[in-house]
């Protein structure tokens, strides 16, 4: 098994909502081909779980095309067989637990998610309105589901602009699990204004214009899915096992043959919908790739092999930007800063010119992120921050695919200039007429923190919390002025219906972390620098000023003797962290301040995109509009 580029890249089906309202799409377990073979050749299928609609659809899930104000009702179905996971569930940790259909019957809590949707908190998918599959054997009972449930079939207002969407499975302290296990699918939301750049062929369409989900996995000798658990299993690409990461105390506690929730997961093979190191045969023209990591923890540090292929930003998380920004030039020399940073949940809309490519030719889609370690970011040439070893082309995470161009496919020549205008009506939400750091249609600012605690086993467990000037919360389950919270401490964020707010993420811990805010679609106002003297054995900045509270101070020169955490130089915002967002990474050491209007009431959630930091703990619920009483 190696990345040969020899399976040639699957496009999803496409179920187009133009002309049907309601669609159903079902949970189920199936065996396909990811591109693996064994050791003499022969083609190995993988058991996997996906969302099917009839024939429709598998791993990844169909590609579900919509359109601005038009409602799509999704009606989503458990059914999974009742044969249980196929990974190994971490159950000390705050997980969706089913009680009359328990897990060790093979019930699976499932619940779906459409990110970057700005849906109704009924129709959200969150964390905590997951269902089971129905009562099995002679029994025939109903589902069991969780404390916010509100109903398996999801109406999507759709009440927002063309952009590249996704679902994916969102249950409690198992989504890496269910996501891993192949539950993700395309969700390509289409308006009036893409739709003329494509008539007047400004945007490449139609065959033209691919999603691409990039996925890293692990498999066994066999060809299964592989997500290291077991004290003795061996973390990929390391020589690593799960019992050098998890203490002795958990095992002590829940017996040896327990299986552990790991800090992150990176695995030694990259799919791409669903196939290891594909190949896309492409005329020699112009492709618009929708990119997606779908990955639980890897960051990809995106580039191509060849520099006479031209890459051009054109649309970040939530639509197009304002204007076409050029990423390469694809004049034939390589320069730095010809890459985009791709984290767990992101997206990027990308135009690909291969013009200047003869037929024959090849160019290999390259990752310089980091090999088998967390990401903390990237100075302007590329290089990693913080000493973590790059992948390149001779490593197997290197590599995500391979383009090869043919005379056999008509070229698309899109009319796209450098510096292409595009989202006309593009509101700059984000604006800072007089430049003190708060967006001018902000009316509320929230300091928010990332940190790095560890759980009562001393395994690492990343949180959110508050960050406010003030008190250090000692009291871990209630909201207090500065200091990390669990999911299920009080709600602490509860902007007002219809308030634009400015959140200000610290964060305090050494790894980065994608910030994803449910209902909103989010513009970057800034990110700065923060610094402070030391940290605590929790992971918290010291009170240095020993007054018994943490206080902030800004400017280029910290003073440590004036204040605990200074707030210091601003960061230039990377292109594809621009335009509208609901994911964007805040790197160790620096805050991110993002503005959003929160205009639906509800229950949401913010977490981490790392998909074992959100089932460990790193995601908090915030609730818009009167809370309940
Ligand atoms: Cu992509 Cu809350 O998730
Ligand atoms: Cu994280």
């Amino acid at each position: 098994r190696d990345h040969a580029f020899e399976s040639d890249v699957p496009l999803p089906d496409v179920i187009d909502t133009a002309s049907r309202r309601t669609i159903t799409l079902a949970a189920r377990q199936f065996d396909q081909f990811l591109g693996l073979y064994d050791q003499f050749g022969n083609a190995l299928t993988t058991t996997v779980w996906g969302y099917k609609a009839g024939q429709l659809g598998g791993y990844p899930g169909p590609t579900i095309v919509a359109y601005e104000d038009r409602a799509v009702t999704m009606n989503w179905q458990n059914k999974l067989p009742l044969t249980g996971h196929l990974l190994p569930i971490d159950t000390t940790i705050h997980l969706a637990m089913p009680v009359r259909r328990p897990l060790e019957n093979g019930y699976v809590p499932l619940v779906a998610h459409l990110h970057g949707g700005h849906s109704s908190a009924a129709a959200d998918g969150t964390a905590e309105q997951w269902f089971t599959q129905n009562g099995g054997g002679r029994g025939q009972g109903p589902r069991e589901t969780g404390r916010t449930f509100a109903g398996s079939s999801s109406r999507y207002d759709n009440d927002q602009g063309a952009a590249t969407l996704w679902y994916h499975d969102h249950a409690l302290g198992m989504t890496r699990l269910n996501v891993y296990a192949g539950l993700a699918g395309f969700y390509i939301l289409q308006d009036d204004e893409r739709l003329a750049l494509e008539a007047q062929q400004i945007l490449p369409s139609g065959r033209y214009d691919l999603g691409l989900v990039i996925q890293d996995r692990a498999f066994t000798a066999d060809g299964q899915l592989y997500l290291p658990a077991f004290r003795d299993d061996r973390l990929p690409g390391t020589t690593d096992t799960v019992g050098d990461m998890v203490p002795q105390a958990f095992y002590d506690a829940h017996g040896e043959g327990a299986p552990s929730i790991l800090p992150e997961f990176f695995g030694d093979t990259i799919l791409v919908n669903g196939m290891a190191w594909p190949n896309l045969d492409v005329a020699a023209g112009e492709y618009e790739f929708r990119l997606l990591n779908g990955s639980d923890s890897r960051f990809y540090v995106v580039s191509v092999s060849d520099p006479r292929v031209g890459i051009t930003l054109v649309g970040t998380d939530g639509g197009l930007l304002p204007h076409a920004l050029t990423i390469s030039d694809g004049d034939g020399v390589a320069e730095p800063g010809e890459f985009l940073v791709l984290a767990p949940g992101d997206r990027v809309e990308l135009v690909f010119n291969f013009s200047r490519l003869g037929p024959g030719e090849t160019a290999t889609l390259l990752n310089s992120g980091p090999e088998f370690e967390p990401f903390k970011g990237v100075d302007l040439s590329g290089a990693l921050l913080g000493g973590a070893e790059a992948a390149d082309a001779g490593d197997p995470v290197g590599n995500i695919m391979q383009f090869t161009v043919t005379a056999a496919i008509p070229a698309f020549d899109a009319h796209l200039s450098a510096g292409q205008a595009l989202a006309g009506g593009f509101a700059d939400l984000a604006s800072d007429a007089d430049g003190n750091g708060i967006a001018d249609a902000a009316t509320n600012v929230r300091l928010l923190g990332l940190f790095e605690g560890a759980d009562e086993y001393g395994r690492i467990m990343p949180m959110l919390g508050k960050a406010e000037a003030g008190s250090i919360i000692t009291d871990m389950m209630a909201p207090g002025d500065f200091g990390p919270l669990m999911y299920d401490a009080p709600i602490t964020e509860n902007p007002q219906l219809g308030a634009t707010e400015q959140w200000e993420f610290l964060n305090f811990t050494e790894d980065a972390h994608p910030v994803h805010v449910h209902l909103v679609q989010y513009q970057v106002v800034e990110k700065r620098e923060i610094f402070f003297v030391d940290e605590d054995e929790n992971g918290l900045p010291d009170d240095t000023t020993g007054d018994g509270l943490i206080s902030y101070g800004h400017g280029t020169t910290p003073d440590y003797t004036k204040a605990d955490i200074w707030i210091g130089d601003v960061i230039p915002l990377r292109p594809e962290e621009t335009g509208w967002q609901d994911t964007v990474p805040v790197n160790p050491g620096t805050m991110m301040s993002i503005v959003a209007r929160f205009d639906r009431p509800g229950e949401y959630v913010w977490h981490c995109h790392i998909l074992s930091h959100e089932d460990n703990e790193m995601m908090r619920p915030f609730y818009v509009g009167d809370l309940p009483v």
